[in-house]
């Protein structure tokens, strides 16, 4: 009799949601001017003094670039005040590659993780891809809090990490310090806490918090963060992590060399500089979010007051039927029923235009 022996690992056979990102504008079949609301990408553009280094390096692309990432890692604590050494950073191709790196280094088959939804897709589909397992402890009520209690129970010894996001996506929400400490306080070693804060930036509430204090302070936390929102450069994919010396080492362990292309490296180094081009975002956001804000509450539309740079809304229609609604104007916004929240849109804030664009579309009555 042979063995049932298999090629394929049982885990990557079953069906698991599968994180696929919003639609490209290529996708969408629209004549006219098509706004993308859809991706929380910087209205704006991406960082000048960003482009003006692509085009300084567009020459050298025949050369291979750096064989680590160890520049950039400088750069970054420089941007930190050298609060941090640049051995408690560590970079990839993207915020969800850190994700990704954090699900390799810590996760796998037996072994478990925490999510609170509504969270973003990947603290949910990348584990499973490593046949680990995913408990979810919801966020509570309409503001979206922490169940601090309900993580406590749910770890045991095969848990190694809970994942945060604040601001959250797609909510929009944010956890005040407080509940972030008391969680913090009681969580034993053999976990890591993922503080995912990769819309920090455009965070003004007088209690929200980084992952920084706590890092300084020694606990096994990461900060995760992204060059895609404020610093406008999407495209490039380019994102990085901060933690302990031993954490942030321990990591570095899996990149590959040479991962970091030459123009995203030159490109994020710069963009860390330019303090001036993360204002002008930041007040273009806080500007739109006030006119968004008004408008729907003339038109009488729920939504949640937001950290990030887009604001979360529940139509009063399927939210399929207003994401098709939306695009007959040309507008592209994001069901986010997959992220936990169904019924619910996540609409990116534009420029005033743009911005204009959703408003007239939401108020336009259907043929
Ligand atoms: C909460 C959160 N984390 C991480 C990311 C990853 O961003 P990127 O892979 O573009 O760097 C995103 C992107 O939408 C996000 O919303």
């Amino acid at each position: 009799m042979t063995k049932d022996i298999s090629l394929f690992k049982p885990h990557l056979t079953k069906e698991s949601p599968a994180y696929k990102g919003g639609k490209t504008t290529n996708e969408i079949d629209f004549d006219g001017p098509l706004y993308k609301l859809s991706s929380n990408e910087n209205p704006l553009g991406a960082s000048p003094k960003a482009i003006e280094a692509i085009q300084k390096h567009l020459q050298n692309l025949h050369i291979y670039p750096d064989r680590t990432d160890a520049r950039l890692r400088v750069g970054l604590s420089d941007f930190y005040q050298k609060k941090l050494t640049a051995d408690q950073f560590f970079t990839a191709n993207s915020g969800v590659g850190i994700l990704e790196l954090i699900v390799h280094a810590f996760l796998g088959e037996g072994l478990e993780c925490i999510a609170t939804n509504p969270a973003f897709l990947p603290y949910i589909s990348f584990p499973l891809k490593v046949g680990a397992i995913v408990k979810d402890v919801p966020l509570l009520g309409r503001n979206y809090e922490l169940d601090v209690d309900g993580i406590l129970n749910n770890i045991n010894e095969n848990t190694r990490v809970i994942w945060l996001c604040t601001p959250n996506n797609p909510t929009g929400t944010y956890l005040p310090k407080k509940d972030i400490d008391r969680l913090l306080a009681q969580v034993p070693e053999h976990v890591v806490v993922i503080l995912d804060e990769v819309y920090y930036q455009f965070a003004t509430a007088s209690d929200y918090t980084t992952a920084l204090p706590y890092v300084l302070d020694g606990k096994n936390v990461i900060g995760v963060n992204s060059f895609s929102k404020a610093y406008g450069l999407a495209g490039l994919r380019v994102g990085y992590a901060y933690s302990t010396p031993k954490i942030a080492r321990y990591i570095s362990k899996l990149q590959r060399p040479f991962y970091i292309n030459s123009l995203a490296l030159e490109a994020s180094l710069a963009a860390l500089q330019d303090t001036e081009f993360i204002q002008k975002t930041v007040q273009t956001v806080n500007d739109g979010k006030k006119y968004l804000y008004a408008e729907f509450d003339k038109l009488g539309v729920d939504y949640w007051k937001s950290q990030a740079n887009f604001v979360t809304i529940r139509p009063d229609m399927e939210d399929v039927l207003f994401e098709e609604k939306m695009l007959k104007s040309g507008v592209m916004v994001r069901p986010v029923a997959n992220f936990g929240a169904p019924g619910c849109v996540r609409i990116t804030i534009g420029t005033r235009e743009a911005n204009e664009a959703l408003i007239n579309a939401m108020g336009r009555r259907e043929q």
